[in-house]
């Protein structure tokens, strides 16, 4: 097992990184500080993963919620079946919210657990790869809103991030390479070295080897730690993290949520943000080929749907939380391992990237 550190002072937690973790009292109790816990979890991984988690809480008074699984169950509504176990059970401000699922899980948890009784403990032991090494990490918490994806949250970090790769067995492949996503995204925005090691390392992570996964999860985990720990509340850099992000977001909203995963949305996005880059004549012809060719060993797809015109393009672009003062901003990469914030990129080179995507689609 490997420990990291998120550096927030008084609110500074452990990642721990390992195989098999998920029975191990050890790992738990240090960070349940009352005798009451609430293991949320859904109806696809409770089955999985459940009784093992319960077999290291003999300990405490434990009640479980079982959520309905899917994006769409993001709501307040679902939020609500979680107030309703609290108090029905009469839980009190020292109980402990575990979170036990995907993103999905983890963020309607988190939101709970920073709600009730004006915030409780939480724990997560994210179980997809995009989890272990995204969204688990860093405290944003939160619902989606009929009119907009994730536009009702919180920030409220963890006591505790528990991951255990065993589980990513279970994982479809579709899933994997949406996680895989999110791990190419460290390496394009700040670690050259990482990004070559992804290149070598690729079809070792599709294969599942529990030493690749392991380096690859504490690699991604250490970066956004790191950019968490310096920007906690998204200031400054930790807005690079959202690479991709303002392009992936338009194809899923404009597809439907849930037709494309966000991994494989965030996958082409950044390609679209390399190529804008590029054009911008800062990431160069050859990098932006190595950016193709990466997410394509990762399995995920390169090009738009063919519906998506430019001017849908810019129509969703221009509704994602990042816009400030109606410019779009976007993060481009200098290079393969230094991305920027940017707000002064020429718009019609912006037009030419979208274009040169619709006509590939077709
Ligand atoms: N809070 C953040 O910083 C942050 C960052 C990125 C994404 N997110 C959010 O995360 C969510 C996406 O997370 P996700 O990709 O994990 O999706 P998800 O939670 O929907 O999980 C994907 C699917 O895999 C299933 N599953 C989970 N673990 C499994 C396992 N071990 N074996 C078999 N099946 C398993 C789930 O039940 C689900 O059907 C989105 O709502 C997104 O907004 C949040
Ligand atoms: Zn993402």
């Amino acid at each position: 097992m490997n420990t990291l550190t998120v550096n927030l002072n008084e609110r500074s937690y452990p990642i721990h990184i390992g195989q098999d973790l998920l029975g191990d009292p050890a790992l738990l109790s240090p960070h349940i500080h009352g005798t009451q816990v609430l293991v949320v979890s859904n109806e696809t991984v409770a089955p999985l993963y459940l009784e093992q988690t319960l077999a290291a809480l003999t300990d405490y008074q434990c009640a479980t919620v079982v959520l309905p699984d899917g994006e769409k169950y993001k709501t307040l509504e679902t939020v609500n079946l979680i107030f309703d176990a609290l108090l029905q059970h009469r839980f009190d401000r020292q109980c402990t919210l575990i979170a036990l699922g995907g993103g999905v899980v983890g963020d309607i948890t988190g939101f709970a657990a920073a709600s009730y009784q004006r915030g409780v403990n939480f724990i997560q032991i994210p179980t997809t790869l995009l989890a272990q090494v995204d969204s688990s990490v860093g405290g944003k918490t939160g619902v989606n809103h009929p009119l907009g994806k994730n536009m009702i949250g919180a920030f409220h970090q963890p006591q505790c991030v528990l991951i255990d790769i065993h589980t990513l067995n279970t994982l479809d492949d579709k899933q994997l390479s949406a996680g895989l996503a999110e791990v190419i995204k460290y390496g394009l925005i700040q670690d050259q070295e990482f990004f070559v090691w992804l290149e070598a390392n690729m079809h070792k992570l599709l294969q599942r080897d529990p030493v690749a996964l392991s380096y690859a999860i504490e690699h991604s985990c250490q970066c956004k730690a790191s950019i968490v720990a310096a920007d906690e509340k998204e200031a400054g850099q930790r807005a690079l993290l959202n690479l991709g992000h303002t392009f992936g977001h338009a194809i899923e909203a404009g597809m439907g949520y849930g037709t494309w995963l966000h991994g494989e949305a965030i996958g082409t996005g950044m390609l679209m943000a390399a190529d804008l880059s590029h054009r911008q004549h800062r990431l160069s012809q050859s990098e932006l080929e190595r950016t193709q060719a990466l997410l394509e060993a990762a399995r995920l797809p390169t090009k738009i749907p063919t519906e998506m015109y430019s001017e849908r393009f810019l129509e969703l672009m221009a509704v994602d939380k990042k816009v400030q003062a109606g410019v779009i901003r976007l993060v481009l990469l200098d290079h393969i391992g230094a991305s920027y914030v940017s707000d002064d990129y020429d718009p019609q080179l912006l037009r030419d990237t979208l274009d040169a995507f619709h006509h590939a689609a077709h």
